[in-house]
């Protein structure tokens, strides 16, 4: 149910032909739900316009999990905006996790907006926009809807696949949103709500259907990926249900390839480490979120592990699987953050030689229990720690890419690179490789040498072929 509007609403004008263009910021998630949403609306009739200045609805699925990407998706919807004086009846709609944070302010900031829509109220938009002469705007729709509740996930409704999205090479499958763990710097727990499971049955289905429409390769998703617990599993006979999914899915599909992502340290038994050993079809990689190599830090974050036993996951992960492949990501500048606690998250950095990281100063969320912490770390010592883990990690990354010369990696091909000729995909260590070869690869496994390296990306050659530009 739309939240009455304080304000007087105006007459929905839905334009005709309906077309519409989606913009996603943010997450896996977010580029997952896109999807769904373009699924709802083509069997509502509407068709996707490829420019922006075509579309009759315009939606922004946003990210807030930082100030800077929240700041972007604003840039973004003020220059939209303005569309809507040449075409009155374009409708712009916000949702994601920026329309769950800011909710009815939005429409302080830009009266002109049309729709508002918390993450997990993303499917009723369709029927928002079905031409009715009652329907007012703007609507705010946050939080849970009122059927279902927070137990419910809302599977992708039965739409014909006639109408379903043209799949890639490479496909997302969200099997369980939210998350339970309350992390002390994240709005991920506030704005996606408690952790719930899809039934493992509608996830196979999904993905079988995925895989009968071309993709090769799944990457199953949740913001606690591993911690995937359908209601009523604990009657669903022994073991872990992520592993039971895994190895369900490992068995009654026909995929090349599966991964998952994005995992919690502390939910990661031993019977999950070992599929990287018994399960072919898992890709050698693991997207492991340290945060910080100081225990001090780790539990004023409230991360619920200790350094250590990071690393006995690690190390459990590297005996499973010697070549495994490890992301991270690392936040610093967290509130009293210390040099010395800085220090250990470069030696961590050093010591675990991931593979690659992503690094982000740390950024005060509204509402989250780190915003309200005291001894806030200047911007200036944020940004010159940023620098030297940036530094470091680009050392170690490139070491670890140079380990990789001369040897034949299955790239699975998802698109063409950027210069002429030139194809683009990812090892099972999910590392982007370039290389020169023809068309018939695009979305299919090609075996590749590598012949140069940098510290993201290797360059590489089909064997007899010529040496990638
Ligand atoms: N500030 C900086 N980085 C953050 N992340 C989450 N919240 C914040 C924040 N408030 C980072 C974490 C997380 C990744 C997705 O974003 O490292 O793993
Ligand atoms: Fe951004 Fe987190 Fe929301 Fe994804 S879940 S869009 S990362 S805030």
């Amino acid at each position: 149910m739309p939240i009455p509007n304080e304000r007087p609403g105006r007459p929905a004008r839905i334009g005709l032909p309906r077309r519409f263009h989606i913009l996603t910021f943010g997450c896996q998630m977010n580029a997952y739900d896109s999807g769904r949403l373009g699924d709802l609306l083509r069997f509502e009739g509407w068709a996707e316009a490829a420019a922006l200045e075509d579309a009759d609805f315009i939606f922004l699925n946003t990210c807030s999990i930082r100030e800077k990407a929240e700041k972007r998706v604003i840039a973004r919807l003020r220059s939209i905006l303005p569309l809507k004086k040449g075409k009155p009846s374009l409708v712009v709609g916000v949702g994601g996790c920026v329309a769950e944070q800011e909710g009815r302010a939005l429409l302080g900031l830009f009266p002109q907006l049309d729709i508002v829509a918390g993450p997990r109220r993303i499917s009723e938009i369709p029927s928002l926009l079905r031409p009715n002469s009652d329907r007012q705007f703007p609507v705010v729709l946050s939080g849970d809807a009122q059927e279902g509740g927070p137990g419910d996930v809302p599977g992708l409704p039965p739409v014909p696949p006639r109408v379903l999205r043209q799949t890639g090479p490479t496909a997302f499958l969200t099997i369980m949103e939210g998350c339970d763990n309350h992390c002390a710097y994240c709005v991920v727990p506030r704005l996606r709500g408690p952790e719930r499971s899809r039934d493992p049955a509608d996830v196979l289905r999904e993905a079988a259907g995925l895989v009968a429409r071309g993709a090769v390769e799944i990457t199953l998703l949740g913001q606690n990926v591993n911690s995937y617990r359908p209601r009523g599993s604990d009657g669903m006979g022994p073991g872990i249900p992520f592993v039971r999914l895994i190895k369900a899915m490992a068995s009654a599909l026909d995929v090349r390839r599966l991964r998952f992502t994005t995992s919690h340290p502390r939910d990661f038994p031993p019977e999950l480490t070992r599929l990287f050993a018994e399960e072919s079809v898992l890709a050698p990689h693991v997207h492991l979120p340290l945060q910080s190599g100081s225990d001090r830090t780790l539990w004023a974050m409230g991360r619920g592990y200790s350094y250590k036993e990071y690393l006995a996951v690690l190390k459990g992960l590297r005996e499973a699987n010697e070549g495994i492949a490890v992301s991270t990501d690392i936040i610093v500048g967290f509130p009293g953050e210390s040099e010395e606690d800085f220090d250990l998250t470069l030696k961590a950095m050093e010591e675990i030689r991931f593979d690659s990281a992503f690094c982000f100063r740390y950024s005060d969320r509204p509402g989250t229990r780190a915003q309200a912490m005291p001894w806030k770390v200047p911007e200036a010592d944020k940004a010159s720690r940023l620098q030297r883990l940036i530094a470091l990690q680009k050392e170690i990354g490139a070491g670890i890419n140079r380990g990789l010369l001369g040897t034949v990696q299955e790239v699975l091909v998802e698109g063409r690179g950027r210069e002429p000729g030139q194809l683009s995909g990812r090892t099972g260590g999910n590392k982007i490789v370039n290389f020169q070869g023809p068309d018939r690869y695009l979305g299919d496994f090609a075996s590749v040498r590598i012949l140069r390296t940098g510290p993201v990306s290797l360059l590489g050659g089909l064997p007899g072929g010529r040496e990638g530009a």
